[in-house]
């Protein structure tokens, strides 16, 4: 009988325990609603909320989450009853002049999606987009290479090559195939002239005095010389294709600026401007003139490798670290005619890859090397 009577008594209490925590958790859960209403209405800056009388929409603003980038724009008087909803969406930043921008943008039409993935990704940058009509941003969303800066270029040049997508005029135009050949070009300095992997062409200069100090002599002769490492890749190259039965051999390696002018000159005095710039690179923009560059000849052809010859150079240099530098069909990329014969040292990893993209190097270099 004890028992049963404490069994009740305790049955009692965990009833009355838990209806009080049950009672507890719905009352915080029902009426702690207002405090936090209360909260959001607090939340906005006084300014704001006088804009937000004066615009007649506290009622509306109040039934909702509080939002940093509408009480900035109703603090800064930019306030425009159209964009509402977008004002919510917009991702507040605390770059300068953030309303400006928002306002800006919205007035421009904009959405607040656009807006807010130009604020992630060009906030530094957004006065170009203000000085244009409006564009379909969001178009270059996937395109790893976009360089904003270089927006209404890609626009122009789009309007005269309708044919290309938007990947290949973003490229085109970051090599700089917008512009004439040496019209504008980087310049290096020595230090960036002496990494394996630089990008020389008709847009990327080298210093007229630069010569690599590590120039060895090929052991086809001691006119041919090349940067160490490229020599001795150049050698194990050669020998493997000799157990395949191709056989090659060295016409021209490292070219120092001056021995560059003087070729070039030569051609231009002999086939005139426009048809030397299609094969002969000016002074300082030939890849020889690193010392990674050799133009290689059949032993069967006096000027040229045979077709066959040719194939397995295509095929095979790579695992060498080299690869055919001007390839067929490429010219409107690479700027020079195609040229069997020049091989550029890149190293096996890189040569590997550049290889295996079917791209020109001048596409890599921008696609994947190409720090900005
Ligand atoms: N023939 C190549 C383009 C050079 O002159 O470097
Ligand atoms: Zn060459």
């Amino acid at each position: 009988m004890e028992n049963n009577k404490s069994l009740k008594i305790i049955l009692i209490v965990l009833i009355i325990l838990t209806i009080i925590v049950f009672g507890g958790v719905t009352y915080l859960y029902l009426f702690d609603k207002e405090p936090n209403t209360q909260e959001n209405k607090q939340s906005y800056s006084a300014k704001a909320v006088a804009a937000m009388e004066e615009y007649n929409i506290l009622n509306t603003v109040n039934n909702r989450e509080y939002s940093k980038t509408l009480e900035i724009i109703l603090e800064e008087d930019l306030y425009n009853s159209d964009y509402l909803e977008e004002y919510y969406k917009i991702n507040y930043s605390t770059i300068p002049n953030f309303p400006n921008y928002v306002a800006q943008l919205l007035y421009k039409n904009y959405t607040s999606t656009e807006i807010n993935y130009c604020l992630a990704n060009f906030k530094d940058n957004l006065d170009i987009l203000l000085n244009m009509d409006y564009i379909d941003i969001l178009q270059y969303k996937d395109i790893t290479n976009f360089d904003i800066t270089k927006l209404e270029r890609y626009l122009k040049y789009q309007e005269t090559n309708t044919d290309y997508d938007l990947k290949t005029v973003v490229t085109y135009v970051n090599i700089g195939l917008d512009k004439d050949g040496y019209s504008e070009y980087v310049s290096y300095t020595a230090d960036e002239a002496t990494d394996l992997t630089i990008l020389v062409n008709k847009y990327h200069k080298l210093p007229d005095d630069y010569e690599p100090d590590d120039l060895v002599s090929l052991s086809y002769g001691s006119n041919y010389k090349l940067r160490k490492e490229a020599a001795e890749a150049f050698e194990k190259l050669t020998a493997a294709a000799v157990l395949e039965k191709v056989y090659f051999y060295p016409f021209s390696a490292y070219r120092s600026n001056e021995t560059q002018r003087v070729l070039y000159n030569r051609y231009v005095a002999r086939d005139g401007v426009a048809t030397a710039d299609t094969y002969s690179a000016r002074p300082g923009f030939s890849e020889h003139q690193l010392g990674l560059a050799v133009d290689v000849r059949s032993s069967t052809l006096t000027d040229n490798l045979t077709n066959s010859h040719y194939e397995w150079m295509l095929n095979n240099s790579y695992k060498y670290g080299f690869i055919v530098r001007y390839p067929k069909g490429k010219q409107s990329i690479t700027q020079f005619m195609e040229e069997p014969w020049h091989i550029r040292y890149l190293g096996v990893d890189l040569a590997t890859k550049v290889h295996a993209s079917g791209l020109t190097y001048d596409e890599y270099y921008d696609l994947y090397l190409e720090t900005r």
